[in-house]
């Protein structure tokens, strides 16, 4: 047998995060979380943020795939197709149902006991996201969410009982999921759904972004100091969506443009990883007099919570174009890139866009590298005799896994393993739909919670199957 390219311990499985699965949203003592107050939307209806739990409303994360009663099904079909590794995230509501109580939940945390045993049984390790965008909602309403300093210590006591509580079983640990993604902040699902952040008519949402996104880099920063001092075995790292942005001509404005851009999405890399802001960054916030609370005590508190690896989801490029300004704006600088499809809800599929971003970021973090997030959502046609014939979701992981191989063989990335999202059918974040489907095991469930709740496999089952069992040889 040839040698594969990926290393022998190398994690391959999938990702999930709680409120897009688990359902019970009220069971055990779980508290309401922001997720709780999001409406079903679509690619065309943005979902709704409501302030109450409205009566005619339906709200997908409240019932989800019913993970929560359903979990060892679940976790024995990914055993079947040999996961070594299940990302999923720990529900802050269900340990803290308000974030603000000095007490942990304890039914709460039993939970996620039993669920993390469950994978221990079958060889799984899991792999935890501590705030996946369901944070309490008292936190928003009676804080302001993360525009609130107090977070950073309602947070520290959440990570501190996690890691209390499970460092014997959760050696991989992440801190906040995809937490630059709020640098789109004309969005405001975007902003809600990372910091619990409600703008209000002529709020400063740039500036509002930049103090929120500061308050939980130090708290992240802290949370891996003091997952280190209970455990210095657990790997403690940082997670955020990498899209490359790529200028839309050789024209150098564009190209700087577009880098810019980048660095204006990804500077949260730079202080998780250096422990510090970039120059450029430090330079901004000068020249637009804000008036930020960053204390000399943060600073130091960052430059100590450095963390061990860099995750990250990958769907999709982006290109970028300059206009009149070097602020880049999401929904008014990006243009379509002729050389890339996309799918139905519009995201680019670009497999080579992989290597790309495992390239940039060794070259620029030298960091262990793992890929938390990636897939496709589709559409999935149940037939009558109960499959589901997705050779277009295995020809997408396919062509992504080649260019993983890639960056592992040709430009030396360590990387530590890939977990494509939505292993299992789920809630999609940005939509609520449950028809935008990214698993490998379909669901029996519509947009509106209707359907026998079955899971099948689908045919992307079984090939996955054979990529983990040849550890990523056999692609056929
Ligand atoms: C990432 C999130 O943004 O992308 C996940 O971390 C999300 O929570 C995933 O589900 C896919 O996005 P969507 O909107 O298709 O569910």
């Amino acid at each position: 047998m040839t040698k594969s390219t990926l290393k022998d311990n190398f994690l391959w499985g999938g990702a999930v995060a709680a409120h897009q699965l688990e359902g019970g949203y009220n069971e055990d003592g779980k508290g309401l979380s922001i997720a709780d107050f999001m409406t079903l939307g679509s690619h065309e209806h943005p979902r709704k943020l409501t302030e109450t739990i409205e009566e005619g409303e339906y709200y997908p994360n409240h019932k989800a795939i019913d993970f929560y009663h359903h979990y060892k099904e679940d976790i024995a079909l990914m055993a079947q197709m040999g996961f070594k590794a299940f990302r999923t995230s720990i529900a802050w509501s269900r340990i803290f149902p308000n974030g603000d109580e000095n007490k942990p939940n304890e039914a709460g945390l039993a939970f996620y006991d039993k669920m993390f045993d469950e994978c221990l049984k079958y060889g799984i390790k899991p792999v935890v996201t501590l705030s996946h965008f369901e944070m309490p909602y008292n936190l928003v309403t009676n804080y302001g969410g993360w525009s609130n300093r107090k977070l950073i210590d309602f947070f520290a006591r959440f990570a501190h009982v996690c890691f209390e509580r499970y460092h014997n079983k959760v050696k991989y640990w992440m801190t906040f999921n995809e937490i630059n993604n709020q640098t789109n902040y004309e969005s405001d699902i975007s902003v809600y759904e990372n910091s619990g952040v409600k703008f209000k008519p002529g709020d400063n949402k740039q500036k509002m972004m930049y103090q929120a996104a500061h308050y939980e880099l130090v708290a992240s920063a802290q949370a891996v100091q003091i997952g280190h001092a209970i455990d210095p075995s657990m790997q403690i790292g940082c997670m955020l969506a990498f899209c490359p942005i790529y200028p839309a001509s050789s024209r150098p404005e564009d190209v700087l443009f577009a880098k810019k851009a980048m660095d204006a999405r990804l500077y949260f890399g730079d202080v998780h990883v250096n422990g510090a802001y970039p120059n450029w960054l430090k330079a901004y916030f000068e020249n637009k007099k804000w008036d930020l609370d960053i204390s000399d005590n943060d600073l130091e508190i960052l430059k100590h919570g450095t963390v061990d690896y860099v995750a990250f989801s990958y769907y999709m490029s982006f290109t970028a174009k300059y206009t009149d300004h070097w602020d880049y704006r999401e929904f008014s600088d990006l243009v379509k890139n002729p050389y890339v499809k996309a799918n139905d809800w519009g995201w680019a599929i670009d497999p080579v866009g992989l290597r790309y971003a495992l390239d940039w970021m060794t070259t620029r973090w030298h960091k262990p590298l793992f890929i938390v997030e990636n897939g496709l959502g589709a559409y999935d046609k149940l037939t009558d005799d109960k499959k589901v014939h997705d050779d277009y979701r295995i020809e997408y992981l396919r062509s992504h896994i080649v260019e993983m191989k890639k960056a592992v063989h040709d430009d030396g990335v360590d990387l530590m393993g890939y977990l494509p999202w939505g292993c299992i059918d789920l809630v999609s974040a940005s939509t609520g739909e449950m028809k935008k489907r990214y698993g490998f095991i379909y669901v029996d469930e519509d947009d509106y919670g209707q359907g026998s709740m079955k899971r099948y496999k689908k045919d992307s089952f079984n090939w996955y199957k054979k990529v983990i069992a040849s550890n990523g040889e056999n692609l056929e």
